[in-house]
């Protein structure tokens, strides 16, 4: 036997006990000829100690031993002297007094300190993940995802679900990203994708009468990686038959109230039950269909007023069609001339033309790029229609809507950063519904379903499909954490025909859509049940738990931020012979 016990468990009851432990060196400092060890597992740290003249042998053995070096000890715990304890350590009344010592593996100097957290650039951390894991922080991430993933699947057993593995190793699903392409060895020519989601094979799941399906789904996206995005994610997949869009939303509701109660209840809910906003309502007050609920700072609408501001930018843009919006930025009056313009260039990032301003000093002064040609009582029904007071800052975009609601979206979610307004341990969940069905394609000139193709029309706006279909709204809901989508769902087209149709609406090619989907198409003819759905996204929840910047950080082996997995190396070159029994030629 290794360990008689692990390393944090040990407390003042088992004084006088001889124990076994085994783990890493965590820490060591030598006083007064006796040698201190902090022994680490992954169920925590205990102090052992090595008195010369009780246990020469033990002491000696450990003259040579580092920081992460594996030993196992065996020993007596003893109370430790009086103000020896270490109150912030769950075994800091007691300490083990070393009679033997067997060093089980040596360790290098790692190449950063495992024992307290300090900056380490991401490469180097990733490339020896395998020590970076050895962290506290890091280990804390990993049990909390362990939860997570663990609550659902046993909330979603309780509830008649059952978990069913679907292949990866498929065929395009088309979610709106690039597939990941495996080529065949044994038909030549040919390639089996990775799968985006398992949307596909949920639906055909449905068909088979499964009625209740979940799966911690691993998912494969060919996308820029950001960080909320990964080129593999995970998500709780999850199906339903004979439900309505309120059935699914209800049961996602409930299971995430409770697992966040259970496994981060120092963290609250902003409301429950979760507000709702329309699509519109979202881009109308926060610019954005993913808003962070958890402060004002809502945008306002001035368009009606910018013919009379005399402010030409103003007037030509409405006079275009577009639309003034604006927020107000509380309580930062004395921004400078420097620092506008550094808002100014961010908000041109996301197509902004400029960013007029608005500054209203705290003695009552106003410092603008407009307010000069201002009529008094138009000026008026603007600072309140912003809410002004002295000390505000009042930003405005003139654009086409797309671009106020963009650029404004994000200088909101910029500033809020800035002024702190979000309360870190707020969960401000939220759906989002009523999202316009399908959205037009600028570049390809053509209709887009805004969320997959295989999602229902709400049934009143079916008839938009052919006269109108920029109106029409999908079933579609998503789930909004704090400034993140954390899932998208939506209930399923289940007859041949309306499906048919769509596949017309978007362009699809009868031919193409037979080639890829024609198993859909072909199940929906043999009793399709009504069905639905969800695809909750567990890297940036448990990212959100865990207060994390990015999902690498809740992700055991991620790729870097330039899509590589930089311990092992890949993706990498491939050699001559593997490339020719997949009958593939490299063309750099
Ligand atoms: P959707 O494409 O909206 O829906 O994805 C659902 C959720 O998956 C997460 N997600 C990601 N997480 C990390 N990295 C990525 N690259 C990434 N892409 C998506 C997000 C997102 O909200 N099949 C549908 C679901 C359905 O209709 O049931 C789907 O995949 O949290
Ligand atoms: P310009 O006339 O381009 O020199 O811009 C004058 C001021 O108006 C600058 O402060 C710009 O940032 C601002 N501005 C220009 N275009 C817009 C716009 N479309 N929306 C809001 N402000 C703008």
């Amino acid at each position: 036997m290794y360990k008689t016990h692990t390393c944090g468990e040990l407390r003042r009851e088992h004084v006088g006990q001889v124990v076994k432990l085994a783990g890493w060196v965590h820490r060591r400092r030598d006083h007064g000829g006796v040698t201190f060890l902090d022994l680490r597992d992954r169920f925590g740290l205990v102090q052992v100690v090595a008195d010369p003249t009780t246990s020469p042998a033990a002491h000696q053995a450990l003259e040579v031993v580092r920081v992460e070096w594996v030993v196992q000890i065996e020993g007596t715990v003893r109370v430790r002297p009086a103000g020896a304890e270490n109150p912030n350590l769950p075994t800091g009344e007691i300490e083990v007094e070393i009679h033997q010592v067997k060093i089980l593996n040596q360790a290098k100097t790692p190449p950063f300190a495992i024992n307290k957290d300090e900056d380490t650039d991401e490469n180097t951390r990733l490339k020896y993940r395998y020590l970076d894991l050895r962290r506290d922080h890091m280990r804390h991430n990993l049990e909390l995802r362990h939860r997570v993933v663990k609550f659902i699947r046993d909330y979603l057993s309780a509830h008649g679900f059952i978990e069913v593995e679907t292949p990866i190793l498929f065929k395009t699903t088309p979610e709106g990203a690039r597939d990941y392409l495996v080529p065949s060895r044994v038909h030549p020519g040919e390639f089996y994708a990775l799968p985006q989601s398992p949307q596909q094979l949920k639906q055909l799941l449905m068909v088979a009468g499964i009625e209740r399906y979940f799966q911690i789904a691993r998912c494969f996206r060919d996308e820029d990686t950001r960080g909320d995005r990964q080129p593999e994610f995970t998500q709780l997949d999850l199906e339903m038959s004979f439900v309505e869009r309120e059935d699914v939303m209800r049961l996602a509701e409930d299971l995430f109230t409770r697992m966040v109660a259970e496994v981060a209840p120092h963290k609250h809910l902003l409301a429950s039950p979760w507000p709702r906003l329309t699509y519109q309502e979202a881009m109308r007050r926060f610019g954005k269909d993913n808003p962070d609920l958890r402060y004002g700072m809502e945008l306002q609408d001035i368009t009606d007023l910018a013919p009379q501001t005399g402010f030409k930018v103003f007037q030509d843009t409405v006079a275009r069609g577009g639309h003034v919006r604006g927020l107000n930025a509380r309580g930062l009056a004395d921004y400078t001339r420097k620092q506008i313009d550094e808002l100014t260039e961010y908000v041109k990032g996301f197509g902004a033309k400029g960013l007029a301003y608005l500054a209203i000093t705290k003695e009552g002064e106003h410092r603008s790029t407009f307010s000069k040609f201002l009529p008094e009582e138009v000026l008026n029904e603007l600072l309140k229609r912003m809410g002004a007071e002295p000390g505000d800052l009042l930003l405005f975009v003139a654009d086409q809507p797309a671009i106020v609601f963009e650029s404004l979206g994000r200088l909101r979610v910029l500033l809020a950063e800035r002024l702190e307004l979000a309360d870190p341990n707020t969960l401000a969940f939220c759906w989002v519904v009523d999202f316009p069905f399908v959205n037009w394609s600028q570049e390809d000139q053509r209709w887009d379903p805004s969320h997959h193709l295989f999602t229902s029309p709400m049934p009143e706006d079916v008839h938009l499909l052919e006269t109108d279909p920029g109106k029409a709204r999908g079933q579609q809901y998503d789930l909004v954490l704090n400034n993140y989508e954390v899932g998208g769902g939506s209930i399923r087209i289940h007859d041949r025909q309306l499906q048919e149709l769509v596949f017309k609406l978007i362009g699809l090619d009868p031919e193409v859509a037979r080639e890829r989907f024609g198993h859909m198409l072909e199940a929906f003819e043999y009793g399709t049940p009504p069905h639905g759905g969800i695809a909750p996204g567990i890297d940036r929840i448990c990212m959100i738990l865990a207060d994390e910047p990015n999902i690498r950080e809740v992700i055991a082996f991620p790729k870097n931020q330039a899509a590589r997995d930089v311990m092992a190396g890949a993706p990498s070159p491939t050699e001559p012979k593997q490339l020719k029994e997949l009958h593939l030629k490299v063309d750099l």
